[in-house]
């Protein structure tokens, strides 16, 4: 089935009830009666997922539109749609590319036999990565490793090393350089030094301009500081093997074109969190990721976490017109992932028309944002609990603490279970100032512990769940086309900063140029 023979969610009858359902009775939901109603709520709107439990509840949903958003998921034939990905078809298709990043988790002897060439390509790969990983760490000269990337050759890395920072035992330091401004890279080469410092350039394309004027900045620095062994010092992940070879980086790692920037962090781009944590570590990462995959690829729609995330993200965006969701880690290392879940949603499902090229008549993705708690308290969420306009919350806990300190884990949970009470509960005050309306909606997800497979799980769930929503918005999630003209302009004004050529180009775009250029 192609993606332009789907059934767009809005030509489906269940879109039809869902707006009538949305209009008697959805909008006017109050979550403290629904509570008072049923006392078994929690239980119905709660769902176990490995490594992840949801509480559901607090949402804006009862029952009866529950079930009509399951048959929203099945009019459009979602299951099918899942099980293309999964048979590696070119679901891509404006890229005529599979999406495979789900194979790269998949344990040696899984994979279904029409792929057996691929499973066997992400295993030497991965075993080589990993082999190499374990070198670098065993590396005592090895102080500090630099990754060179931008986008999805950085966020995920980044996100994740940060998150497991408990489980990085040899003690490299590692650091990530993404942005073309040149601050950003000194800053890092200030504090190395090249006898002791690996670079990693993370490109799948081996083409970004940020990266390629980062790693020629490295490689430029690293030569007249005296370094003389690109071949210890450089690694390269990419899909351009060749490109590499041509920069003069011979240790490479590959990966494929099925494989999108922002679903990387599972390949060779993971490179730095094998680093930190080592092959073991990894393939608990990999391991974690997997038990999702096959939750989202076996349980029924129903019991099914990454669906019924999505369905109420469909059911936010396109009934109650909300425009933005908030993520709140309750966990410092987990601070990038909202970072890393802008790129996972927004580049993923932010297109305006559907598989065909029609443009589409309804939302698609809201703007995803959040730091995490207990600081966005004490910033922002005031607006969450007073503001005029309603966001969904995501609320991300972890049960166990690793460290020792006392008092200050039970206060984080506390204050976590606080916030969702309070948004929801309200207070009532003469309807003034000190007045919280409450009902409003949050999703508490809970992990037991951050571990390489809980991290692992929870971010191959909030792949499938932009999945989800992208299939039945009937869009291609994984191109990204709108970030082409940009990149294309720039490379059009960079000589005209140089050269004061200003012509054909709009007054204000001219004006700034000129500016610029005054002394
Ligand atoms: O410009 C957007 C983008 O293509 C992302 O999709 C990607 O993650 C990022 O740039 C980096 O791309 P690459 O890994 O090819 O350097």
């Amino acid at each position: 089935m192609t993606i332009t023979q789907r059934l767009r969610c809005d030509q489906t009858p269940a879109w039809a009830a869902l707006q009538h359902r949305f209009a008697d009775t959805g909008r006017k939901l109050d979550l403290r009666d629904a509570f008072a109603a049923d006392p078994q709520r929690f239980t119905e709107f709660s769902q176990s997922a490995p490594h992840v439990f949801a509480d559901l509840s607090k949402n804006l949903i009862d029952a009866a539109t529950q079930q009509l958003l399951f048959e929203l998921a099945r009019e459009c034939r979602l299951q099918q749609h899942r099980d293309a990905m999964f048979a590696g078809e070119k679901i891509n298709h404006t890229e005529q590319r599979a999406v495979m990043h789900w194979l790269l988790r998949s344990p040696p002897g899984a994979a279904a036999k029409h792929l057996a060439t691929e499973a066997q390509q992400v295993h030497a790969t991965l075993d080589a990565m990993l082999g190499y990983a374990e070198r670098v760490r065993a590396d005592s000269a090895i102080t500090d490793v630099v990754n060179i990337g931008i986008g999805g050759s950085d966020l995920g890395p980044q996100m994740a090393v940060l998150a497991l920072d408990a489980f990085a035992t040899m003690g490299k330091r590692i650091h990530f350089v993404a942005n073309v401004d040149g601050h950003e890279l000194a800053a890092v080469l200030a504090r190395v030094r090249p006898e002791s410092t690996l670079f990693l350039i993370a490109s799948k394309t081996f083409t970004t301009i940020e990266t390629m004027t980062n790693a020629r900045s490295a490689k430029q620095w690293f030569e007249n500081q005296g370094g003389q062994n690109i071949a210890r010092h450089f690694a390269a992940l990419t899909t351009n093997v060749a490109a590499a070879n041509e920069f003069g980086i011979d240790t490479t790692f590959g990966f494929w074109d099925w494989v999108g920037g922002r679903y990387s962090m599972w390949s060779a781009i993971g490179l730095p969190i094998a680093i930190a944590i080592g092959a073991a570590g990894f393939r608990d990462f990999l391991a974690g990721a997997h038990a999702m995959d096959e939750h989202f690829r076996a349980a029924a729609l129903e019991q099914n976490l990454p669906v019924r995330l999505a369905l109420l993200d469909i059911w936010y965006r396109n009934f109650h017109g909300f425009t933005s969701r908030s993520i709140a880690p309750y966990h410092s290392a987990l601070r990038r992932v909202p970072a890393y879940l802008q790129q996972l949603e927004m580049e993923s499902n932010g297109k305006r028309v559907d598989g065909a090229g029609q443009a589409l008549p309804f939302g698609t993705s809201p703007v995803l944002w959040g730091e995490p708690g207990t600081n966005g308290q004490h910033a922002y969420f005031q607006m969450l609990h007073q503001g005029t306009d309603r966001v969904p919350l995501e609320f991300v806990a972890v049960k166990k603490a690793r460290h020792e300190l006392a008092g200050h884990h039970s206060q984080l949970l506390a204050n976590v279970l606080a916030q969702a009470q309070a948004l929801m509960v309200g207070k009532a005050d003469d309807g003034g100032h000190r007045h919280f309306p409450g009902n409003r909606p949050s999703t508490f997800l809970l992990l037991d512990d951050l571990t390489p497979a809980s991290l692992g799980a929870l971010i191959a769930l909030q792949e499938h769940r932009v999945f989800v929503s992208g299939a039945l918005w009937g869009i291609n999630s994984f191109d990204q086309w709108g970030v082409e003209l940009g990149k294309v302009l720039a490379r059009d004004i960079e000589p005209r900063l140089h050269s004061g050529d200003a012509s054909g180009l709009d007054g204000s775009t001219a004006g700034l140029l000129q500016r610029l250029r005054s002394v």
